[in-house]
Formats: C-alpha cells, structure tokens, sequence
C-alpha cells in the first residue's frame, strides 16, 4: 500500500491555477503593498504562485488541488507540521476551557505553568518572562529591558541580522538597510553594526568592532543570532557566542540572544547559546515556541527584569500577551522537545541531508551549509535565485529565499519532516539545476 505521507507533491494544474490566478488577482488588489512588493521582489511575475487551502503534516494544498511538500513551514513556525498534531490538540483543549484571560491584571493557569516551565531553561534560578506575540515582541521586550536594566540606549547588533520589524527591532535590522532609511528619524540612532563572522579569521576582526563599540560607553547590549537565518543561513564559528558573553560581562553590557529562528529544536537543540555554555541576560523565543500559535517570550535574568520593578509607573504589556491558545500550544511544544528524541532526530535527519546534499550540489557550485533544520543552499552568482525558487515551486517544493540578494534557498520544513521527502526535494533541485533554466 502506499504510504500517503511520503507520496511527495502532486501537480494536477500548473501553478497558478485558475482559483490561485482569481484570488490571487483580489489579493493584489486589496492588500498594503507593503507585503506585495517583497513577494514580487521574491517571484518572477506579479502573479501569486498559489493560494493555500489546507495542510496536513509536511504538506500543503493549493485552491486548485496541488499538492505540495513544504518545506519553509511557515518560516519555520509550523515545526511539528500542519497538523493535526499534539500540539493542536492540546490548543484545542485550550479552545473548550477558555481563549482570553485579562493580560497583565488577571493571568490564566495555563500561562503561569508556561511561565514556570520557561523560566526553568534559563540558568539563573530566579529567571523571570515577559510573554508575547511575535518574534519582534519578544525583541523589543528584549531591547526595552535592556535600556532600563543598563540606563543606557546603544546597542550593537550585526550586518546581516534580522530581529523583526516593529521599531526596536527594525532599528537594529542589519538584513537590509533599506527597510530602515525612510524610518530612519524615528528610530533609535544609537545603534551600531559590526560583521557577522562566518570564519576564525573574522571573528577576531568582529571581536575588535564589537570591543570598540563597548568602549564608547553609550552601549546598553548586545543583539545577537546565534546563526543567522533570513541573512543566508550563515553558521559562525563556534566560539562566536561564548566570547560575546566575555565581552558583554566585561564591559556591563547586556547579552541579547535572539533564538526566535534556531529555538525549540530547529537548530538541532532547544537553545543554541545554552547548549553551548552561554548564559544570555536575555533570551527571545517565538516562531517554533508555538508550533504556528502566535507565542513569543523573552527570559531574562533576575538582575534584567528587576529593572523594570524599579522604573515605577513604566509597564509593558498588550491585550493577548500570554493568551491561552498560545501557551497551551508552547507548553505541548515544550513536552515534546522535553526527552531530547525530537532534537536528537533533527540532528541526525539533517546532518545527513546536508552531506547529500553537499555531494550531490558541488558540482553545481551550490555550497550548502546550517545547522539543523535551517539549511542555506547558495547559489552561484550565475543561477538566479528566484528561478530556482519558482522552478520549484513548479514541481512542488515550497521553499523561502534567504540572503541579501537572496541567492540562497532555505528550507526550515517541520522537525520531523520525512526523509522520503527530503530525498525527492534534492532530487528535483538538482533537475532543476542540470536543466540550466536557472542561469541568471
Ligand atoms: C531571528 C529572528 N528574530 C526575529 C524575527 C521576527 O519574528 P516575527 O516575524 O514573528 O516578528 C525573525 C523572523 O523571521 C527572526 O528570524
């Protein structure tokens, strides 16, 4: 018999399709450019490629009927699929019992057990949480604590980062400098930015921009990834994070570490920087915390979050900040990272995939690199990226662009993706490839 979860994509109609190409057409019609310039910038016609109806496990299906493997799972949200899965259930559960507390003034049981259970990952015992609803929520939890715990408003984050977009994030936005400029006046302009390091030789050469930024004096923390995602999928050397940490104790500053992308098993651990010794004053989490619930935290140490008892009336918080459907859903995602088998399973699920796929793409001058589920496959300069991305879609592979230029291929498909799957995207990636429809 067949096995329907490794039947890989089904196309029955060239994508658009005719109820893609309709609601496609209403979606630019009504929708801010504010989100159609970028997917325009991302395919090749101003046409949508497809319109979702549904999704199960690995896979999504179109208006049409196609069916498609998905391999960007909502930017990496969606990591235990599309469900049905635990996680559903438990949200679902949730749903029956109750959907909305009373934010800061009457917290429900549900976000006290999550809150427990977060602050439990951080090594200072007394480790406090400020919930929310994105990646740039926790982010700006982040830079506001920071500000008040150091009294100071400088910050450094990196070239190539990417925090989210709200203002405090944005400020620090290295990914693309143009999505600041016309904001520029309104954003924090104490920020400075120093070169992600993808090499021993660099690290040294970021260590001393970082170094010189802390001595100006001016400087509150430190904004980091501990391996950049929308910036390409780039993998620093691994004593990266542990010597921010020397630098950041030294001088006082505080150490931000955003895990919003490689948090709660997609990098191969529950939190990068703590599985390597690093204490961060501030962890963010958002995207797989809720498995595709809109949940966000930031935990900090006591000495951080103290500063905000001590600026008397300032308080920060919003309406559906801890909401139930989001901490039921992060406490199941919690439970089944909790035994370590999901995480052990990306590793060596990916570690495999990766040197596949590094065999079988170097002759095509395709360097593949990432930890975990967070692959980057980069192109050469010669094969344009959004071909590539659109020539997959084509055959039924979802996948995101990440880069600068965005010449490199991401996959951040669910945790559990099956390698069956995996197998069948290499595959048409490299037919996509020899068929040199690609060249830029
Ligand atoms: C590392 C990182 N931080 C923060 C964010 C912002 O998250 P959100 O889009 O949920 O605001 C993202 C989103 O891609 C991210 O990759």
């Amino acid at each position: 018999m067949t096995n329907v979860r490794t039947l890989g994509p089904e196309i029955v109609v060239a994508p658009p399709g005719p109820r893609s190409r309709e609601l496609g057409d209403l979606v630019n019609e009504l929708e801010c450019p504010a989100f159609s310039t970028r997917r325009k910038s991302r395919t090749e016609s101003s046409q949508l490629p497809f319109v979702i109806e549904r999704g199960a496990g690995s896979f999504l299906f179109d208006v049409d009927g196609n069916r498609y493997v998905d391999l960007a799972s909502g930017f990496g949200a969606a990591s235990f699929g599309h469900g049905p899965s635990v996680v559903h259930q438990r949200a679902a559960e949730q749903a029956l019992q109750l959907v909305q507390g009373l934010g800061d003034l009457l917290p429900t049981a549900v976000k006290v057990e999550l809150m427990r259970r977060l602050t439990a990952l951080h090594p200072d015992p007394h480790a406090k949480v400020l919930l929310g609803q994105s990646g740039a929520d926790a982010v700006t939890a982040a830079i506001k604590t920071a500000c008040l715990a150091s009294g100071k408003s400088g910050l450094v984050a990196f070239e190539g980062s990417y925090h989210g977009l709200s203002y405090a994030p944005l400020a620090a936005c290295g990914f693309q400098p143009s999505f600041r400029a016309p904001f520029h006046e309104q954003l924090n302009p104490n920020v400075s930015f120093a070169p992600f390091p993808t090499s021993e030789a660099d690290l040294e050469e970021t260590l001393s921009v970082v170094e010189r930024a802390l001595e100006l004096g001016n400087v509150g923390a430190l904004l980091v990834e501990p391996v950049l995602g929308r910036g390409g999928v780039l993998v620093p050397p691994r004593a990266f994070l542990p010597r921010l940490a020397e630098l950041t104790t030294r001088s006082g500053a505080l150490l931000i570490v955003d895990e919003i992308w490689t948090g709660m098993g997609r990098s191969g651990a529950l939190s990068l920087s703590l599985e390597q010794g690093v204490s961060p004053d501030l962890l963010c989490f958002g995207k797989a915390l809720g498995a595709s619930f809109p949940i966000s935290a930031c935990i900090g140490s006591e000495r951080a979050m103290a500063a905000w008892a001590r600026s008397g009336q300032v308080v920060h918080t919003s309406t559906h900040a801890g909401a139930p459907l989001g901490c039921a859903a992060a406490l199941a995602v919690l439970d089944q990272l909790a035994d370590g088998e999901v995480v052990r399973a990306v590793k060596t699920h990916s570690d495999a995939f990766r040197r596949d796929a590094a065999a079988t793409l170097a002759p095509f001058g395709v360097e593949v690199r990432g930890v975990g589920w967070m692959v980057g496959l980069a192109l050469p300069d010669a094969v344009s990226g959004r071909t590539v991305f659109s020539q997959l879609l084509a055959r039924g592979y979802v996948t995101t662009l990440g880069g600068a230029n965005g010449q490199v291929i991401v996959l951040t498909p669910q945790l559990l993706i099956e390698p069956e799957l995996t197998a069948g995207f290499l595959e048409a990636f490299t037919s996509v490839l020899a068929e040199g429809g690609a060249q830029a």
